[in-house]
């Protein structure tokens, strides 16, 4: 053992750590490999399936901690380079090599890395200053085929908002969904202090008087009720007028749909969400349907009607249609600026397994 080796990498697996993942489910664990190599393998069973095609999630997840790293790796002065492998659970290595530096605009992502959280409040109807729009695509340059768009037509924002939260209307009114979803949800501070793979209830912003009746709607019984008269539609509605109170969408689209691109595209939102911490922007992941869309589509799991797979059809091809670009979006985020958020999440500290 070398303590001050072990010390710093620690530290970069650390900030590897704080990278966002589905449902914080953190899918990655490191073998550090003498003398110099941090191994990155994904788990792409701790990723729920129907959100996980190709373990896309997975990967993605695994991307921005890599990005974490590698920022982390050069503020204590290693020149990291990063060997991508395409199959088997090793994801990527990193190669620290002594003699890295920083660069200005990197120091400032570093330094966002505590700071960046999802924010699931309504957002200040805004539009971005054009500084700050410069410094989110400025972030997103260079990815080896993902690239970033941001959409901020009010216009085409709003339908595509309310197809992204078929997502609730779909999640409240189907059996293995609202398993899932509220089996993913806790009501422990403990558990979040924990880092506990999972949503923290304050972390989702319900206002007071939804949260009591949330806990409710856990039963599938109450659920399926409520579903009868509407309300999932009703939620839906409301929540698409919340996410469009972002200044805008951010759009990642890939040139291919494979592992190598998942990855890249987790890099690409890394970079973009720890520059809009630095500038305290606030950003969230709004992109459960497409990922089920997809499942749906190539996989046909059992469990959803020939009713609800028309809906989920339906909203994805009005999120291509409005978006009017022959590219697949691969992923959605919203962007803009709000108060802080009521609760963050916290991470498991890294597992490090040495290895010769
Ligand atoms: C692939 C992927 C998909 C996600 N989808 C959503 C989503 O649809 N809605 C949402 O609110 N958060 C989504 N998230 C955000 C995670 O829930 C969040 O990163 C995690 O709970 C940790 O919280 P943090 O981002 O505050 O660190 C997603 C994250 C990833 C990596």
């Amino acid at each position: 053992m070398d303590g001050e080796r072990d010390a710093r990498i620690a530290k970069i697996l650390s900030a590897a750590v704080a990278a966002p993942s589905g449902d914080n489910s953190q899918p990655w664990r490191f073998v550090f490999r003498a003398p110099n190599t941090i191994e990155f393998h994904a788990i792409p069973e701790k990723d729920n399936a129907l959100f996980n095609l190709d373990g896309s999630g997975t990967f993605f997840a695994l991307g921005a901690a890599l990005e974490n790293a590698i920022l982390e790796a050069k503020a204590l002065g290693f020149e990291p380079e990063v060997v991508y492998r395409g199959e088997g659970s090793l994801v990527a290595a990193l190669v620290l090599r002594e003699g890295g530096m920083l660069s200005g605009a990197e120091r400032e992502l570093q330094q966002a890395i505590p700071l960046r959280h999802t924010n699931r409040k309504a957002y200040k109807k805004v539009p971005l200053t054009e500084d700050d729009q410069r410094a989110l695509l400025a972030a997103a340059e260079g990815a080896n085929g993902a690239s970033l768009s941001l959409l901020e037509d009010a216009g085409v924002m709003a339908p595509i908002s309310r197809a992204l939260t078929t997502m609730e209307e779909t999640a409240l009114g189907n059996k293995p969904l609202h398993a899932l979803f509220f089996g993913s949800i806790f009501w422990s501070k403990e558990r979040n202090d924990a880092g506990e793979h999972g949503l923290y209830v304050y972390t989702l912003e319900l206002p007071p008087p939804a949260r009591l009746f949330f806990k409710a709607l856990r039963h599938w019984s109450v659920a399926k009720a409520f579903a009868k008269i509407g309300f999932p539609k009703m939620v839906a509605a409301i929540n698409a007028k919340q996410n469009a109170s972002a200044s805008a969408f951010g759009v990642i689209t890939v040139d291919r749909f494979d592992r190598a691109r998942y990855v890249e595209a987790g890099r690409l939102l890394e970079r973009v969400w720890l520059a809009a911490a630095a500038r305290g922007m606030s950003l969230q992941i709004v992109t459960g349907l497409l990922f089920l869309a997809r499942t749906l589509e190539q996989e046909a799991p059992a469990g959803f009607s020939e009713e609800e797979r028309a809906l989920v059809r339906e909203a994805y091809a009005r999120i291509r249609k409005n978006l009017g670009s022959a590219e697949e979006p691969f992923l959605i985020f919203r962007v803009g600026y709000a108060e802080a958020p009521t609760a963050v999440s916290f991470r498991k500290p890294p597992v490090i397994a040495y290895a010769d």
